[in-house]
């Protein structure tokens, strides 16, 4: 008897194995949680692909805090659900910088899509058009912004700013973006330098050259990527900076990466139009708190002049109410969305998109919030454990 073949038998062992604290997915299981996806994108990506993607800085202490800490850190966030209020519909729409969304789950900027999928970003562009969400294109992507724009031309998108050295290269690129229809510049803030990353250094992943060569072909072979999308990151960048940045476009400014009240108090008074508490998925200082940590502080010190939003961590609908809860706009995925482009290219974007969305729903429904403007602080409990 050839065992793989015999349905009910294989979900028999399916279940034991599930049972004794094994995962087993077969080919014919759907993926049903974000983490399964990211189970597939384990099994399936070269092994120096993975360790870029998955890895944090250092001994990766925040990466895993990060989720950590919207679960059973010290003081675990648990939900106060509230009941017998009219749930039949439930309405997850909502704006940022004025743009509507159908719900508060957006597209952090990562780098390097085609890593992940032969299509790369134009493939996160379209299923980012097609939920009618937020996508933020990275400095670091790996298609041009004029296919990643004409592969869909009526998505949402913001770009995401590494600040280049040379003044006259960012003055050129805002103006791109600007005119391309982008509308927000994401300037982020925690890249100094890069972060302490081991795995790569193993693999001897290094942006500007191997990764160029190894993995997305060299110039030679015509599937190069455009210079300045691999190009440095100006580490003398400082708040006074930001007046230049602002006289060169009128794009709302948000910062990306701040995590202190200091800081959000600064990013006030240089008049950003918002903050996206984050601290680059563990990739870059280790060691600090986990955004969901750091968001309430953010939240208080700006007082509501700029409209807050939060990367890191966010796995399941839960984590997106906990954000918001606290005082978040909305919430920005990073991983996930490779783990889907990994899946299955754009329709694997759109299955993670859809369950976090689903049960970003089913939170919002039993908890008693028929809108998002109805998701305030009295949800949240912080549990001894
Ligand atoms: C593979 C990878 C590449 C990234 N590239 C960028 C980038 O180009 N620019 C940037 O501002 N942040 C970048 N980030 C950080 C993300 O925008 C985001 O802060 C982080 O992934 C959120 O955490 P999460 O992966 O747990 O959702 C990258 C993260 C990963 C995992």
């Amino acid at each position: 008897m050839v065992i793989a073949e015999v349905p009910s038998f294989r979900l028999l062992i399916g279940f034991c194995l599930v049972g004794f604290g094994f995962s087993f997915k077969g080919p014919e299981m759907p993926l049903v949680c974000l983490t399964d996806f990211q189970a597939h994108a384990r099994e399936h990506l070269s092994k120096s692909t993975w360790d870029f993607i998955e890895g944090g800085a250092d001994d990766c202490c925040t990466r895993d805090e990060n989720m950590a800490a919207f679960k059973k850190s010290g003081l675990p966030i648990r939900l106060r659900p509230r009941y017998l209020k009219d749930v039949s519909k439930v309405d997850m729409q909502t704006t940022i910088q004025g743009a509507e969304i159908s719900t508060p789950i957006c597209i952090a900027p990562t780098g390097f899509h085609r890593l992940a999928w032969p299509d790369g970003e134009m493939s996160t562009a379209r299923a980012a058009q097609a939920a009618s969400i937020c996508y933020i294109t990275s400095t670091y992507a790996s298609c041009s912004l004029e296919d990643i724009v004409a592969a869909a031309p009526r998505g949402l998108r913001w770009f995401q700013l590494y600040v280049h050295p040379n003044r006259q290269i960012n003055k050129q690129l805002i103006q791109k973006v600007e005119s391309l229809g982008f509308k927000a510049l994401v300037i982020t803030v925690d890249v100094p330098k890069v972060g302490n990353r081991r795995h790569d250094i193993t693999n001897q992943v290094n942006l500007m050259k191997n990764l160029w060569l190894k993995d997305l072909g060299s110039p030679e072979t015509g599937n190069s990527m455009p210079y300045f999308q691999m190009s440095p990151i100006d580490p003398s960048i400082c708040w006074e900076d930001l007046s230049w940045f602002q006289s060169m476009t009128r794009l709302p400014i948000i910062l990306k990466g701040i995590l202190t009240k200091e800081d959000a108090e600064l990013a006030v008074k240089h008049n950003v139009h918002g903050i996206i508490v984050s601290n680059h998925g563990g990739r870059q200082l280790d060691e600090v708190p986990a955004s969901i940590d750091a968001l309430t502080e953010v939240v208080a010190a700006v007082k509501g002049k700029v409209e807050v939003y939060l990367d890191g961590g966010i796995r399941t609908g839960n984590d997106v109410l906990k954000a918001l809860a606290l005082g978040a706009k909305c919430v920005f995925v990073g991983r996930p969305i490779l783990w889907g482009l990994a899946y299955k290219g754009e329709h694997g974007v759109k299955e993670v998109l859809d369950i976090l969305k689903n049960e970003f729903h089913t939170s919002m429904t039993l908890t008693g919030c028929r809108s998002v403007a109805e998701i305030n602080q009295d949800l949240i409990q912080f549990s001894r454990l």
